[in-house]
């Protein structure tokens, strides 16, 4: 039986796509990649360049350029297109040009048989992951937004270096929004399995004040002082959609919170929102529903009101 093989396209051959594809083939994730771009010489030349170097990889790898109809056998398809944010917006306020760019890219795609797993970047990702699930017709499995999942990511890293630990070793997440309406179910945070509260108590004075609202804020904030610095993220979220990939390619049972379709979770339904989720082969393998406080629990539904608000926006 011929060892399973991997192929990923890639939607978008911008900077996210494009350390994306950079990011699969370093940890060798896969053994074919199309990238697909409306710019079809800026895909042409960044799948050229990255093939340049398989030579060095572990893993021999086939990069090009293609088209919609390349994705028919594709196991996982990355959506990062989008137009360049202009300073001063949100990600809501992207809504309208990215749900035009989602709408021309999912039905060609699903005429081409494709049958596998969306992993959508594109902001807002809680609403686009929603409108990908619509257009697509898929199972609420396959279907996968970024989320809050870099976001947990950035929160970890502060809480690391609050408590001098890696990473791997905080345990927490924000759910909700990719966006300024996420919440921290701090009850949920831990480092080495211990909550904050606890630590603090057993260590007085020697953390100093955490201010966990300031946390969540700057938590917040850390992707706009990125894209306000250089234009735009893209390693970071590159890492994160690749964190993703490899715990679906490798069937890893590995939770991370992502944007997934709630269907009554977290007292919520037919939305995209970030919550921490099994993922294995199948994708969503099932969600990991916290047992939050009442305070929590106003503050995530203010999040999804949010994201329902700005679905309901979506220019058809
Ligand atoms: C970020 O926060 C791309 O929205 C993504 O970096």
């Amino acid at each position: 039986m011929a060892i399973k093989q991997t192929k990923i396209a890639i939607v978008g051959a911008g900077n996210v796509g494009a350390s994306t594809a950079y990011n699969l083939m370093i940890q060798g994730l896969c053994n074919e990649i199309v990238l697909i771009d409306i710019n079809k010489k800026k895909a042409h030349c960044e799948a050229l360049d990255l093939q340049h170097g398989v030579e060095y990889l572990n893993r021999e790898v086939k990069v090009y350029d293609g088209e919609y109809s390349d994705c028919k056998d594709a196991d996982i398809i990355v959506i990062t297109a989008a137009v360049p944010m202009v300073q001063g917006q949100t990600r809501l306020d992207m809504v309208e040009s990215a749900s035009k760019i989602v709408k021309s890219i999912v039905p060609p795609i699903m005429e081409s048989g494709f049958s596998g797993h969306f992993i959508i970047i594109t902001n807002p990702v809680d609403v686009m992951s929603y409108y990908v699930y619509k257009l697509s017709g898929l199972p609420k499995n396959q279907i996968i937004g970024t989320g809050t999942s870099l976001d947990s990511a950035r929160l970890k890293l502060r809480i690391a270096d609050i408590f001098n630990v890696d990473t791997k070793s905080v345990q927490g997440y924000t759910i909700g929004e990719h966006g300024d309406s996420q919440i921290v179910p701090w009850s949920h945070v831990t480092v080495g399995g211990k909550s904050l509260n606890d630590i603090l108590a057993d260590n007085k004075g020697r953390f100093g004040e955490l201010d966990f609202e300031e946390l969540r804020k700057l938590t917040i904030d850390d992707g706009w002082v990125i894209a306000r610095g250089k234009g735009t993220t893209n390693y970071g979220i590159a890492a994160t959609t690749v964190g993703i990939i490899k715990a679906m390619v490798n069937n890893e049972n590995r939770i991370i919170p992502v944007s997934t379709y709630l269907d009554g979770e977290y007292g919520e339904k037919d939305v995209f929102a970030g919550v921490p989720v099994v993922l294995n082969a199948t994708g969503v393998k099932e969600i990991v529903e916290l047992h939050i406080t009442e305070d929590e629990r106003k503050l995530f539904k203010n999040s999804v009101s949010v994201i329902r608000d700005c679905i309901d926006k979506i220019s058809d």
